[in-house]
């Protein structure tokens, strides 16, 4: 199959979370099924095109208002030959974030800019003499594609789409004033379910016009369609549920692999554990806390947002680490970046309390030195369509404690004192207090159940979630939607 691919983010060109880890690794597992399947994604300021080539065409891209012109320069994913075209267009993408920077989290002309891709998409299909069969939109950003190729490019009457919803907290709502620019009719604004209390909303339009709608678990596949976790879209999503399906995200096993990890002081594996020892030291030199190897280590790598549960944890006068750092014994590392209030309190958190140490920023190599030298892992999700921590965590022999949610609650198998079962430590009610009472259990089950937990982490080890398997899944999705 020809598979189209329009994103917003791809690893490791452009990232802000799971969707472009999401978005390559599924790539290259489908492109070793044999598939021909290329991505387009902006060409964003801090992506150095020094070693891409630049496509001999233009495009010209008619909107509403104005045709946009844009080059194209073309790369490939790295250990790959899945092909990336990088869609540069200065006015939208030369700037330094991807949907918006500090002082301007949402970028005023997001609405514009990302129009812009989905319609761009089909304009390098032209040049490209190139006809996908499939065209899967993912999130708010790429939605528009399936309402452009539903309703006004009928030169792609046989191509299907497929939109899937990584996060339906980011619907991407702007005001109606951006639709004469879609170059889309009028009627299409209720037609096509753009509209949204009288605003422009993407998703919701994708979710309207996509052939087949996927979500990243099964557990967020129902989740959604409920008003607790529907966003206000979850009628809309009982009305497509037939066409919505739920397939569990990979992970990238060749870039998160304690055995070959090259970020790593010292790799190690199910056999041999000793490396995660040195990885822990190294991780409590590295964050300014006490040396002790006999410590439990707890750790977090996360967007800072109300999604991933830091109110419960860090609120002053409300969240749990004050308390579980001064009550236990035991050590926590945080990485991260987002919402003010809670950077804030992280530095503050960080000089008062010994046991505990916060890193402010993006880094790569030290997510995973966490992950290789953490005892465990917290994930206290709000909602968590699929979370890829846990998996990562689950493969690096680090017991994760989580919110039974989403794909967590999928990925995570709880703890059973008297067997000894499972691979993690789960609670339900999003509260300082459960998230206390399950670091507490974690802790205890630390320095009484040695033996247990040895043996949940070379359970959660052996796992497979490399992307093979849900790879299948979605070649079975396009298969169908393509009626093949
Ligand atoms: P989400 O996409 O909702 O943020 P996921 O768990 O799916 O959650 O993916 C988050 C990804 O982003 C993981 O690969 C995680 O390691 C990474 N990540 C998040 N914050 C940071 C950070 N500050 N530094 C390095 N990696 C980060
Ligand atoms: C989103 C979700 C996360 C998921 C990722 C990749 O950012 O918040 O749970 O893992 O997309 O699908």
């Amino acid at each position: 199959m020809h598979i189209l691919m329009v994103t917003s983010e791809a690893a490791p060109f452009a990232k802000a979370g799971g969707l472009a880890d999401a978005v390559s690794a599924l790539s290259k597992a489908l492109r070793r099924l044999g598939h021909d399947v290329r991505i387009i994604m902006p060409r964003y300021s801090f992506i150095s095109t020094e070693e891409f080539a630049l496509q001999p065409f233009g495009l010209f891209v008619p909107m509403g208002e104005a045709t946009e012109k844009a080059l194209v320069y073309k790369t490939l994913l790295p250990d790959s030959d899945t092909t990336v075209y990088l869609l540069d267009h200065e006015g939208f993408f030369g700037r330094s974030g991807i949907y918006g920077s500090k002082d301007e989290p949402d970028y005023a002309d997001n609405a514009k800019r990302f129009a812009f891709l989905s319609r761009a998409a089909f304009r390098l299909c032209d040049n490209l003499r190139w006809k996908p069969d499939i065209i899967h939109a993912h999130d708010w950003p790429s939605s528009l594609c399936t309402v452009y190729k539903r309703y006004s490019e009928p030169g792609y009457l046989g191509s299907r789409t497929i939109l899937s919803i990584h996060n339906l907290g980011y619907q991407g709502v702007y005001s109606k004033d951006f639709y004469t620019y879609f170059g889309l009719p009028w009627e299409l604004f209720h037609g096509a379910g753009l509209e949204y209390y009288d605003s422009i909303n993407l998703l919701k339009g994708g979710i309207t016009s996509a052939d087949s709608l996927s979500t990243v678990s099964p557990t967020y596949a129902r989740e959604i369609q409920s008003p607790e976790l529907g966003n206000s879209l979850d009628g809309l999503l009982r009305a497509r549920s037939a066409s919505l399906v739920g397939i569990l995200n990979g992970i990238d096993t060749d870039v998160w692999n304690p055995k070959t990890d090259s970020y790593l002081p010292s790799t190690y594996h199910i056999d041999d554990m000793s490396g995660k020892a040195v990885c822990k030291e190294v991780l409590q030199q590295e964050f300014g806390l006490a040396v002790e190897p006999d410590t439990p280590l707890i750790a977090m790598v996360s967007r800072l947002t109300n999604q991933k549960g830091v109110k419960e944890l860090f609120k002053p006068g409300y969240g749990t680490v004050p308390d579980l750092c001064k009550d236990m014994d035991m050590q926590m590392v945080v990485l991260g970046s987002g919402d003010s209030w809670c950077e804030k309190e992280l530095e503050s958190l960080s000089s008062a309390l010994p046991n505990f140490k916060a890193r402010l920023g993006y880094s790569e190599k030290l997510a995973h030195l966490i992950e290789a030298g953490a005892d465990f892992f917290l994930m206290p999700s709000q909602y968590e369509p699929c979370g890829l921590n846990q998996m990562y965590s689950l493969r690096y022999g680090t017991l994760p404690i989580a919110r039974r949610t989403g794909g967590l609650a999928d990925t995570i198998s709880n703890f059973n004192e008297k067997t000894g079962a499972g691979t993690g430590f789960l609670f339900d009610a999003l509260t300082p207090r459960a998230i206390y009472d399950t670091c507490g259990w974690a802790i205890w089950a630390y320095y009484n159940r040695t033996e247990q937990l040895r043996a949940m982490r070379r359970r959660g080890m052996s796992q497979d979630f490399s992307w093979s398997a849900s790879a299948l899944e979605y070649d079975a999705l396009y298969r169908s939607c393509l009626g093949i």
